[in-house]
């Protein structure tokens, strides 16, 4: 069933665990996300990035199949649909593509505009029921072709953005896209204290979830982590496993060369990275 984000986020920021975010690529990241948070009885986020729509032929065609394909799998754990890292004019096409949730990224703009932007797109997006993200500071790294310098996020700024009235709020607290560099300093606690203190019950977004170690994920939902966003993760494990196929020689045994055999492994392999997340998130039967 594709629903917005609010309600699941709201529900599990009361209930101290976080729904992953898991962004898609094509159909079988997407068919492999859905079956596991349906086995898995766990409520779970698409994400979808700029770079991934242009891929899949753009917004229209994504929110076409999502919305096919849980139907067809007879999905009923919620699902949102969610444009990731969002510019303002990204946002309105995913609106008017069927999307049920999208995160504003202006992050990059200075707080005035980000401000003045974020509430244009709050008003936009629930008039017609979508939740919507917003972002304070910065995440470190790269997020196909988003790049942020990765400063943490001012408590006092996360305030103004809580009060447009944003469902779920993204702020840098030193974690990084992609994977962590040896000499990385590790999540600023201190930071996520403030601005958990500065804006309530509004559930806190954790982007660059791939290699935080569990304690840090831990800790970071109890100080109002509701959604981990999570995506190179489930692009290494793919690819091992597809790598591992061709090693083996398996594509040049029989049919093995057939898209179906020679995907599967990595099929399989997202869907058990995913199931590991949504355990260590604490989103299993909470649907
Ligand atoms: P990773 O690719 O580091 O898991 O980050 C995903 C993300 O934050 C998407 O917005």
């Amino acid at each position: 069933m594709l629903v917005s984000a609010k309600e699941m986020l709201d529900k599990a920021r009361a209930g101290k665990y976080a729904v992953g975010q898991f962004n898609i690529n094509n159909l079988e990241w997407t068919k492999a996300i859905l079956l596991t948070a349906q086995e898995c009885n766990s409520p779970v986020i698409l994400g979808v990035s700029e770079g991934a729509g242009k891929y899949m032929t753009g917004m229209e065609t994504v929110a076409a199949m999502v919305k096919a394909m849980d139907e067809s799998l007879g999905i009923t754990v919620p699902v949102a649909l969610h444009l990731d890292h969002g510019s303002y004019e990204g946002c309105y096409k995913c609106i008017k593509a069927g999307f049920t949730s999208i995160m504003f990224d202006g992050s990059h703009f200075p707080i005035e505009e980000n401000i003045e932007k974020t509430k244009e797109l709050v008003n936009a997006s629930h008039a017609l029921g979508l939740s919507i993200e917003a972002e304070v500071g910065s995440i470190g790294g790269e997020e196909d072709g988003v790049v942020g310098a990765g400063e943490c996020a001012d408590p006092n700024e996360c305030k103004m953005i809580a009060d447009l009235g944003v469902d779920f709020l993204a702020a840098g607290i030193g974690n990084i896209h992609g994977k962590y560099p040896e000499n990385w300093a590790g999540l600023s606690f201190e930071t996520l204290e403030a601005v958990n203190n500065a804006v309530g019950e509004l559930p806190l977004v954790l982007h660059g979830g791939t290699g935080i170690p569990d304690d840090m994920i831990t800790k970071a939902i109890s100080l109002g982590v509701a959604k981990i966003n999570v995506n190179t993760e489930c692009q290494l494990v793919f690819q091992e496993a597809t790598r591992a196929y061709i090693e083996a020689g398996k594509d040049q045994t029989g049919k093995g060369f057939d898209p179906r055999k020679l995907l599967a492994p990595g099929f399989e392999a997202i869907k058990a990275k995913v199931k590991e997340k949504m355990e260590l998130f604490g989103s299993v039967n909470k649907a």
